[in-house]
């Protein structure tokens, strides 16, 4: 495994060492002629911060952003492969942009994130989608702005896909969309390979970022402002198990938050395999950490969870919620769930109610079970009817919708802590903001709150969010 630091590599980063001559080839001598880039991200925040360096990089070239198709000159779909609906989104997409290039020859249009990380997907585009100009794989963002050049200069579609090494990149640029809070890579890859799961083929290895360089970036990002963090990670649960820091996640949590200044500690995802009973015990102890827990279950019964390559039982599971529940006063618990995989009975989505009625969660987010090429399930003889997966869906989602709605209940008339994030989108004389156990929640407030942690009264919820009055900073 390699280690890149832009800052002092900066033959690797192979890009902005020069930053003039970027600046130079991109813009034309008259300042109107600015180019400009949108960036569209699909998939998980992993994508979401990614699309933030790249973004960095394009302003380090001398881009500006636009939000409008219409007005850019370089449109980038940074995309997800984790379901076959949302590959199916971006081709429609692409099909758009291959009639607005009809009329603007100069537009440049890049493809990157998990789908060009898929073989067949590479495949499909140059059969048909020769139009697009870039196309890059996960591993290759410190080559961007090379890349960029490159494609510039040539017809045909340049690619930089096959590239698996495994590589941690330090010290990207980036450009933050939020000034608030941020998302903070902790590690790349996974190395669990569940069945059904495309995300170690795309995102390669498990592999951590050192603690000191998570430490650097996140007391950078709390001096410009930022008082929440975001840990990232596949599986944070084996943060610097593959390297043997010897520091596991816990300690790391307790690092950060000793950092001065920061005001909330998050992280996902946590695999349940690999939760210790002390992370529960740091959620408890260290008073930044959010008493906010996403721990996804993906389904109900033993032999589903054996079949998915899970590694833990629901006896496994709810003695560790049992545990967080006994441990932390009012922890919020949300899951991610997997409907429809092959083999799945009625019974096994009675079991699975029968856990949410046990655990209560929070919030989940339920999937249907898409088959993805190259993984073990895809194989799998027995794949269930869509009809059936979309009643078992709703099964699901009914029982899910109930039992969140029972727990924002016991908000009503408490004083919750809140950051406020920003005006709401549906009425800007509204604000909007989380409270340390991830529900939004909206108020009416001066937008000189935003950014501020506050107390506000709950007066209304429903399963997924609340509304409030402010009552006041803290
Ligand atoms: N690393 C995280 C999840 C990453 S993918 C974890 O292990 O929890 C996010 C979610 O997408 C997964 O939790 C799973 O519920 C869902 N998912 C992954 N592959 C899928 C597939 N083939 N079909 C449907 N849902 C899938
Ligand atoms: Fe996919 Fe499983 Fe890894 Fe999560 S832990 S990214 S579901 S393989
Ligand atoms: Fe994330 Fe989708 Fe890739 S969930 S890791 S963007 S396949």
């Amino acid at each position: 495994m390699e280690r890149i630091d832009i800052q002092t590599d900066v033959n690797k980063f192979d890009g902005l060492k020069n930053q003039t001559e970027f600046i130079d080839f991109f813009r034309n001598k008259n300042m109107m002629d600015t180019k400009k880039y949108l960036i569209e991200t699909w998939g998980c925040q992993m994508n979401e911060h990614d699309s933030e360096n790249l973004s960095g990089m394009f302003d380090l070239m001398g881009f500006i952003k636009t939000d409008d198709r219409e007005q850019a000159d370089v449109i980038v779909f940074n995309t997800c492969a984790v379901r076959e609906k949302a590959e199916m989104k971006v081709f429609g997409n692409l099909g758009h942009l291959k009639n607005l290039k009809q009329r603007r020859t100069d537009l440049k249009i890049i493809l990157t994130g998990c789908m060009p990380e898929e073989e067949a997907i590479v495949d499909k585009i140059k059969k048909k989608y020769g139009f697009l100009n870039l196309v890059i794989g996960t591993h290759s963002y410190h080559k961007f702005p090379k890349l960029l050049k490159e494609s510039y200069t040539q017809e045909a579609t340049t690619f930089d896909v096959d590239n698996k090494e495994d590589i941690v990149v330090e010290n990207l640029p980036a450009n933050r969309d939020y000034d608030v809070k941020a998302f903070v890579n902790i590690m790349h890859g996974c190395n669990n390979f569940c069945t059904y799961c495309i995300v170690p083929h795309t995102r390669g290895r498990e592999r951590s970022r050192l603690p000191e360089d998570i430490i650097n970036e996140i007391e950078n990002l709390v001096e410009k402002g930022v008082k929440e963090v975001t840990l990232l990670g596949q599986n944070v649960n084996s943060y610097g198990k593959t390297e043997a820091f010897g520091i596991d996640f816990s300690d790391l949590l307790e690092m950060v938050n000793a950092i001065e200044g920061l005001k909330r500690i998050r992280f996902m995802t946590s695999h349940p395999k690999d939760m210790s009973f002390k992370l529960i015990d740091a959620i408890n102890n260290l008073d930044k950490v959010c008493e906010f827990l996403h721990l996804p279950v993906q389904a109900g019964s033993n032999d589903l969870l054996k079949r998915m390559n899970r590694g833990y039982t629901v006896e496994d599971y709810l003695e560790k919620i049992k545990y967080a529940k006994e441990k932390i006063k009012d922890i919020a618990i949300s899951t991610d769930i997997i409907i429809g995989f092959p083999g799945e009975t009625e019974e096994d989505v009675d079991h699975l109610i029968e856990l949410f009625e046990t655990v209560k969660f929070d919030n989940a987010f339920t999937f249907i079970y898409s088959k993805r090429k190259g993984t073990p399930a895809y194989e799998y003889k027995d794949h269930i009817d869509k009809k059936i997966k979309s009643n078992r869906f709703n099964r699901l989602l009914e029982a899910s919708n109930r039992i969140a709605y029972e727990n924002s209940k016991k908000y009503m008339n408490e004083s919750v802590e809140v950051l406020v994030e920003g005006p709401s989108k549906n009425d800007k004389n509204i604000l909007t903001g989380k409270t340390r156990h991830f529900k939004t929640i909206n108020f009416e407030g001066d937008e000189e709150l935003i950014g501020e942690l506050v107390k506000v009264k709950v007066t209304d919820y429903n399963s997924f969010s609340l509304s409030g009055t402010f009552e006041e900073l803290i």
